[in-house]
């Protein structure tokens, strides 16, 4: 396997740590949505990994669907600029519904997926995100399962990439540029 190890910075969240916080989440959303089968709708691609973490972290029937969006291309700052480039399979009336991010950086992505999912007419829509940045949302959005508060560097690992690269860490490291 080739080295990439040097752009691999100071690891801000280890394995451990994130997976108690997982297990956490999943505790609470097992309780909020007793009697319910909560729809799972994963972001991809970061947002892979902790949506299977989750999913069995959650004891209740759940449903899965996954969206892909694109706000970033190659590059590491947000454009803004929201492209849906794998839709839901699943129709969402009457569907109680958890997005379920990676991470929140400027927030643009989460509040277009909010409007648009919203207007699907679920019966509920609640957003779980892993990771947030610290002071950098442009849009502010009500997010009801909060993982980590994290410093407004660019992140890897534990899905999140950097070029395609280290989405297989188990950790969260900060990225060196070369
Ligand atoms: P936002 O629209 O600016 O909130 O960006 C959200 C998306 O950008 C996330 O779902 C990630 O896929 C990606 N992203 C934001 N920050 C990082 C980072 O530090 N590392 C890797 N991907 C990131
Ligand atoms: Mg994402």
């Amino acid at each position: 396997m080739t080295d990439h190890s040097s752009n691999i910075g100071n690891v801000l969240l280890t394995e451990e740590q994130i997976q108690n916080k997982v297990k956490e989440l999943g505790q609470r959303i097992t309780q909020d949505y007793q009697g319910k089968r909560p729809l799972l709708v994963g972001v991809l691609k970061g947002a892979f990994i902790f949506m299977a973490d989750l999913l069995r972290e959650i004891d209740l029937d759940c449903e899965v669907d996954f969206m892909a969006v694109s706000s970033y291309g190659a590059a590491t700052r947000s454009s803004g600029v929201v492209r849906i480039i794998k839709d839901l399979d699943i129709d969402l009336q009457g569907k109680d519904v958890i997005i379920v991010e990676d991470i929140i950086d400027s927030g643009l992505t989460l509040s277009y997926l909010r409007k648009n999912l919203q207007a699907r007419n679920p019966d509920s829509l609640e957003i779980c995100a892993i990771f947030i940045k610290e002071g950098l949302q442009k849009a502010n959005e009500p997010v009801k399962y909060e993982g980590f508060h994290i410093p407004p560097d660019f992140v890897i690992g534990y899905g999140l990439d950097a070029a395609e690269k280290y989405r297989g860490l188990k950790y969260l490291a900060q990225y060196v540029q070369e």
